[in-house]
C-alpha cells in the first residue's frame, strides 16, 4: 500500500503503512516527528523523553532513525504493550516504556537532552505553570520540540461560521505558533528557535484521516468524519499544527 507514502517524510515511508495505521492515535505521528526534525536534530546516544508517545511509534522511529535512546513514556497506553511494540522493532535495547503522568514524571531532574511531544503537549502544556516543571527534567540547554494540532492564528472573538457545525469545546486547546511564543517566553526560562505551522500539514491530517477510515471502529470512523468535513470546510485557512521547539535558557 503506498497511500502513506509521502515526498517530505522519506523516513517515515520506511515503516509499514499497516503498522502506522494499527498505531496511529491521530494524524500521521510519524509524519508530524518527521517534520519536526527537520529543524530540531536528534542525535545518537541522546537522552530523548517522548512525552506523551501514544504507541509509541515516534520512540521506535528515533532510536532506529537516529539512534537515540528514548523514555516512551504515556498516560492511557499499558506501558507492556508498549515494551512488546519496542521489541518486536528490535530497539529494545533503546527504548525504555514508562507509565507517566505528565505533571509526575518518574525521571531525575537534568536527565534529558531533549524532551518531543507529538500530538499530545496541548492535553496539558497549555498550563502556565506547565514549562516550568518540565524543564526541571532537561539539562541546561537541553531542548524541547512539540508538534500540535493549531490555529493559523487565534480567533478574534469567536469559532469562524464555517467551522461551527463541527467545533468541540476541547479544541479550545488548539493555539497559534505566536500564541506558544508567548506562551514560553513570558516563563523567561527559554529560548524559542521555532514556530510556524507545519506546510501543508492540515492536507497530511485529512489525507492521512480518511486512508485510516477502514481501520477504525464504527465509533471512532464517525468522528473521523466529522473531522474530514471540517478539515474540507476549513481547506487550511484557520487549523494546521504548530510545530515549535525551543532551549533552556539556564539562567
Ligand atoms: C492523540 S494521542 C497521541 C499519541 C502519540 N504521540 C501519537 O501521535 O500517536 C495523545 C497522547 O497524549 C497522552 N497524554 C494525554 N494527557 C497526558 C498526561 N497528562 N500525561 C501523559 N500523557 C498524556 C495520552 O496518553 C495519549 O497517548
Amino acid at each position: 500500500m503506498g497511500l502513506l507514502h509521502h515526498e517530505r517524510y522519506p523516513r517515515s515511508g520506511n515503516y509499514d503503512p499497516d503498522w502506522v495505521l494499527e498505531n496511529q492515535m491521530g494524524p500521521n505521528a510519524l509524519w508530524l516527528l518527521e517534520s519536526l526534525t527537520e529543524v530540531m536534530s536528534i542525535s545518537p546516544g541522546m537522552r530523548v523523553l517522548d512525552l506523551g508517545c501514544g504507541r509509541a511509534m515516534t520512540s521506535i522511529f528515533m532510536a532506529r532513525e537516529f539512534d537515540a535512546r528514548v523514555w516512551a513514556a504515556d498516560l492511557w497506553i499499558d506501558p507492556v504493550q508498549n515494551r512488546t511494540r519496542i521489541v518486536e522493532a528490535g530497539v529494545d535495547d533503546l527504548v525504555t516504556a514508562v507509565h507517566a503522568e505528565a505533571h509526575a514524571l518518574p525521571f531525575d531532574k537534568g536527565f534529558f537532552d531533549a524532551i518531543v511531544s507529538i500530538d499530545a503537549y496541548h492535553y496539558f502544556g497549555t498550563d502556565d505553570l506547565y514549562l516550568g516543571y518540565l524543564l526541571d527534567y532537561l539539562r541546561p540547554g537541553g531542548r524541547l520540540g512539540i508538534v500540535v494540532p493549531a490555529l493559523i492564528e487565534e480567533f478574534d472573538n469567536a469559532v469562524p461560521d464555517h467551522l461551527l457545525p463541527f467545533w468541540q469545546w476541547e479544541y479550545c486547546c488548539f493555539h497559534s505558533p505566536s500564541w506558544w511564543v508567548r506562551h514560553w517566553d513570558k516563563t523567561g526560562l527559554v529560548t524559542v528557535e521555532t514556530a510556524d505551522i507545519v506546510e501543508e500539514g492540515w492536507k497530511d491530517w485529512l489525507d492521512f484521516t480518511h486512508h485510516s477510515l477502514h481501520s477504525m471502529s464504527a465509533e471512532m470512523r464517525l468522528e473521523a468524519e466529522v473531522e474530514i468535513q471540517m478539515l474540507r470546510a476549513d481547506a487550511g485557512a484557520n487549523l494546521g499544527f504548530a510545530r515549535v521547539v525551543a532551549s533552556e535558557s539556564h539562567q
